[in-house]
């Protein structure tokens, strides 16, 4: 007895793999990317209300009318997006069902899809499950004439071509913490226009930006909105990464593709959730603009706490991760920096190299997710400070 071939040659998350190492060697994990703090009470509160009005039975497989109302006020008050919530929004579990049923729904087996990496894993399994094929397009970190995380037109230029179905793009990126510029987007844009290719673009950090970037959809785009599925979720914008409430928003023909998947995948998402995210949606500005300051405080701590251990990052400009060039400090890897500095150090991070599907283009990187308490961030800056990691040699 075993799995099926398709999923055996599917490897292992990386972020198992180290929140596992973390918990036996007792580290402080900045590996995986969920808060250690609570989502706002106002939307657990909600969820609660919804569950004792009984709200209980299946939702309907589009999505609970009060939330994909709420998802297209949302996208028309910070996107500047024109959504119908009857016919261009499919309720998700999660970002992640929502990417799987739009590659399945889309890739025939033997098309290209074009996506940048490091890639977010989920994405490379839609693709594999699809029997589609993956052309990434390499982002290059910030050097002497690269204040930011970069890529190369040409590359992408090339990446396209007459197989290719969908281009997946994550804004702002994880895990670079990158936020696509508008003329970054349109070259984008230009490609799939091209080549008549659509674009599922992944948003879910679309409200952590910081520094003054602008978030932008590339739905927005001109000759983009017909062509486009944006794709979020509430897990990151509201700290509730275990409630896998997510949607793909676009035309109709694109949200039918997505359903198409969605209605024998999950078929419908948890009813009381749904009416919770519909509630978090419509929290005021205040709530949005107070995240933001909230995770660029993060962002200054871990920053700080990784400057003062001799480790030297890139400030993220968008989502909630901060990385670190960890070549020459005497390690084979990036996999094996982070896992001594696991089991050594007692603080987990994980290998950028795990984001790469051609993985001789991975530079020697490690992750660290500031998405954390302030306990939490003090013990890391702690320990890493004793490590004392010093310069590179
Ligand atoms: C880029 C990206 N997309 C999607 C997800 C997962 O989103 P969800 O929990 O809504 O499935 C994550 C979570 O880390 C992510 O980083």
């Amino acid at each position: 007895m075993q799995a099926s071939g398709r999923v055996r040659a599917l490897p292992p998350t990386v972020f198992s793999e180290f929140s596992a190492l973390a918990a036996r060697v007792g580290a402080v994990n900045l590996g995986q990317g969920f808060p250690d703090f609570d989502g706002p009470e106002v939307v657990r509160e909600a969820a609660v209300a919804a569950l004792r009005r009984g709200d209980n039975q299946y939702a309907h497989g589009l999505g609970a009318v009060p939330l994909r109302q709420a998802i297209s006020e949302h996208a028309r008050r910070f996107l500047d997006l024109t959504v119908d919530p009857d016919t261009e929004v499919v309720v998700t579990c999660g970002a992640t069902e929502a990417i799987f049923d739009a590659v399945q729904g889309l890739v025939d087996a033997g098309d290209e899809v074009v996506a940048f990496q490091p890639v977010y894993d989920s994405y490379a399994a839609s693709v594999a499950m699809a029997g589609g094929v993956l052309r990434p397009v390499t982002l290059q970190p910030p050097d002497a004439s690269h204040p930011r995380w970069w890529f190369d037109a040409g590359e992408l230029e090339a990446a396209f071509g007459s197989r290719t179905r969908v281009v997946l793009l994550n804004t702002p990126h994880n895990p670079t913490g990158k936020v696509f510029t508008v003329a970054e987007l349109e070259q984008v844009a230009a490609c799939c226009r091209g080549w008549n290719a659509v674009a599922v673009v992944d948003e879910v950090y679309g409200h952590l930006v910081y520094d003054g970037a602008e978030h932008r959809s590339l739905a927005g785009l001109p000759g983009m909105a017909e062509r486009t599925l944006t794709v979020s979720s509430g897990a990151k914008t509201f700290g509730l990464t275990g409630w896998k409430v997510g949607w793909a928003m676009g035309p109709r023909v694109l949200r039918d593709a997505v359903l198409g998947a969605h209605q024998y995948v999950t078929f419908a998402v948890p009813t009381p959730l749904q009416h919770a995210v519909a509630a978090a949606l419509r929290l005021p500005d205040t709530y949005f603009a107070g995240l933001q300051a909230d995770y660029a405080r993060r962002r200054g701590k871990l920053l700080a706490a990784l400057n003062a251990s001799g480790l030297v990052p890139w400030t993220p400009e968008g989502a909630y991760f901060a990385c670190v060039d960890v070549g020459g400090r005497g390690f084979s890897d990036d996999d094996a920096f982070c896992r001594d500095l696991t089991t050594r150090v007692g603080v987990a991070a994980i290998p950028l190299s795990a984001f790469y599907v051609d993985r001789s283009r991975a530079p020697c990187v490690a992750r660290f997710a500031f998405c954390k308490s302030d306990t939490t961030l003090d013990e890391a800056a702690r320990r890493l400070r004793a490590a004392n990691l010093g310069a590179r040699r």
